[in-house]
């Protein structure tokens, strides 16, 4: 099977009439359709009594739609078949596991701006964030299909004579997805259709806050003429049905996304061998951040500030890449702060169906209760140069986006992933104090330098010790293919997504050889 070369999706225009005027139809289209979802398990759809509400967080009152929620008798069931599905799909020709994949990229353009209006309601993204979420999506569709045809092709291994060998990657089993709910299409779709198009067959138990655009993505590989059985839909709350999954003998990998106390949890319990059980369980961890920009004193500081502002307050700053720690070295620090303090101020918040507001909402209020905690912490550690409080006259969980400065290295709000619009200016010394300050938390995400110097580019490069590294551009935004994504230490596993490793984890290799 030959694809074309992979190539990223492109991005709508919200200053095109024509885009508004679509976008618009779809809002309304997805805020009325409020439709209760069913789990899907082997193709038979299941309603239960319990239900998960997805409400809009720019207006807690609007309910987005509902979802049933999974008993553990049906995550039983749902385990049961999808190990039927799996005699069968492990067998399924790359060429035809493939095609529902591709499929689904192109019914996710097709109903591009509905997927989008279903994340600007459901988790308050803003339209260009809702749209490159999106159009993420459909790059690891796109991606992952032509990773699975790489895998499934010829492996290179050391001719002998009297010998035939062959090295095959075969998929692993039935296996857990639990993404989170701020990349609520991309992670979603990434994590699920990397195992499945390896030949694994799934359960995937989307984030409480965003089971809408999930609940849509299986309906649409099923459109696509995926088999039953291969992704089944389990959504549930975490904490209730969390903990049984990932301990049931016969789940054979679980590939989570999602905080490092939930990630570091399921990594405890999955490594417990469960009687019954025949495996030692593959895990794939992508946890939190606590992103540096490091700025120095040759910078472009317009630059600086236009990627800080962009780092910090994307989506509320509710990304794991978001940058969180601003470190800026003496000589430019109280300048450049002023610079990025004048660039926030300008900042327009406000519910974000309206595509002139560019902040949106915190996903919801236990969210915007923990931020608010983390701010009065700020005020303890930090000067509070912006920002500081929730948005008055609005619905909605809005925050004012938060500068602290004067933030010591190993305070709270410099250490701890706060995950929202909440940013510290932290003074280094020097460029090597700011390294040095960069690399001093737990985490090792993402990071970003502005810097006009080469050596400094290159000695970053060997000791700014984070997962994604980017020179002169903010620290958010990595493209599938382009920017394979994930963190060291506590930030997880660094499984690459988007990136050639990222297959192999949904795989085992066989060595095969043959006397002739
Ligand atoms: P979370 O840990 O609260 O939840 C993630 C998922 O785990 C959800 O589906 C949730 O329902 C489920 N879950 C909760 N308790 C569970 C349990 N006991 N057993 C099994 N599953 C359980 O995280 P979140 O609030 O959804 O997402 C935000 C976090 O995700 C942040 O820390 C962010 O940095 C991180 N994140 C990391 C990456 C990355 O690539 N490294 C990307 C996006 C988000
Ligand atoms: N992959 C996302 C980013 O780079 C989290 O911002």
């Amino acid at each position: 099977l030959i694809l074309p070369p992979f190539k990223n999706e492109g991005y709508i225009d919200p200053s095109n009439p024509e885009v508004r005027k679509k976008m618009k139809e779809a809002l309304e289209k997805v805020a009325n359709e409020k439709r209760d979802y069913d789990l899907l398990i082997g193709g038979k759809r299941y309603k239960t009594e319990r239900k998960t509400r997805s409400i809009n967080p720019s207006n807690p009152e609007e309910v987005v739609g509902t979802t049933s929620k999974a008993s553990r008798e049906l995550i039983d069931k749902a385990i049961e078949v999808a190990w039927e599905a799996f005699e069968t799909w492990k067998h399924t020709p790359v060429e035809e596991r493939v095609k529902p994949f591709l499929r689904a990229a192109q019914i996710m353009r097709e109903r591009r701006y509905e997927l989008d209006a279903t994340m600007i309601l459901e988790v308050g993204k803003n339209w260009l964030e809702a749209d490159a979420d999106l159009a993420e999506a459909i790059d690891f569709l796109e991606f992952y299909s032509r990773e699975a045809v790489r895998y499934a092709s010829q492996q290179p291994v050391v001719r002998i004579p009297n010998e035939n060998n062959e090295l095959v990657y075969i998929p692993l089993g039935v296996g857990a997805v639990i993404p989170p709910w701020n990349f609520p299409g991309a992670i979603m779709v990434g994590m699920t259709s990397a195992a499945a198009v390896s030949g694994n067959c799934v359960l995937l138990k989307p984030a409480s806050d965003s089971p809408i655009i999930a609940a849509k993505f299986v309906e649409i590989l099923h459109e696509a003429g995926l088999p039953e059985g291969v992704v089944n839909f389990v959504p549930g709350s975490g904490a209730e049905i969390g903990d049984y999954i990932v301990e049931h003998p016969k789940i054979r990998f679980i590939s989570f996304t999602g905080s490092k106390e939930v990630g570091l949890r399921i990594n405890e319990l999955a490594a417990k061998h469960q009687p019954g059980q025949k495996w030692i369980k593959r895990v794939v961890l992508e946890m939190g951040g606590k992103d540096a920009v490091v700025v120095d004193e040759t910078a472009d500081l317009d630059a600086a500030a236009d990627g800080i502002v962009a780092s910090a307050f994307g989506f509320q700053g509710q990304k794991c890449s978001a940058g969180s720690r601003i470190i800026a070295v003496e000589a430019i620090y109280d300048e450049l702060l002023e610079k990025v303090v004048e660039k926030t101020k300008k900042i327009k918040i406000g519910d974000v169906r309206d595509p002139e507001n560019w902040l949106g909402p915190v996903v919801n209020e236990s969210a915007m209760r923990k931020i608010l905690s983390y701010i009065d912490i700020g005020k303890e550690e930090g000067r509070l140069v912006h920002g500081g409080k929730r948005v008055e006259g609005l619905p909605g969980y809005f925050l004012e986006p938060t500068i602290f400065a004067d933030v010591d290295r190993y305070s709270r709000i410099a250490q701890e992933e706060i995950f929202g619009p909440v940013t510290a200016f932290i003074k280094a010394k020097d460029f090597n104090d700011a390294i040095d300050i960069a690399n001093c938390t737990e985490y090792g995400l993402t990071g970003a330098l502005y810097t006009k110097k080469r050596e400094r580019i290159e000695f970053a490069k060997k000791v700014f010790h984070v997962g994604n590294l980017y020179f002169n551009r903010k620290c958010t935004g990595a493209l599938v293919g382009v920017h394979p994504f994930g963190g060291f230490n506590m930030s997880g596993t660094d499984s690459k997504a988007g990136g050639r490793d990222y297959l192999l984890l949904f795989l085992q290799a066989k060595s095969i050889s043959e006397r002739i």
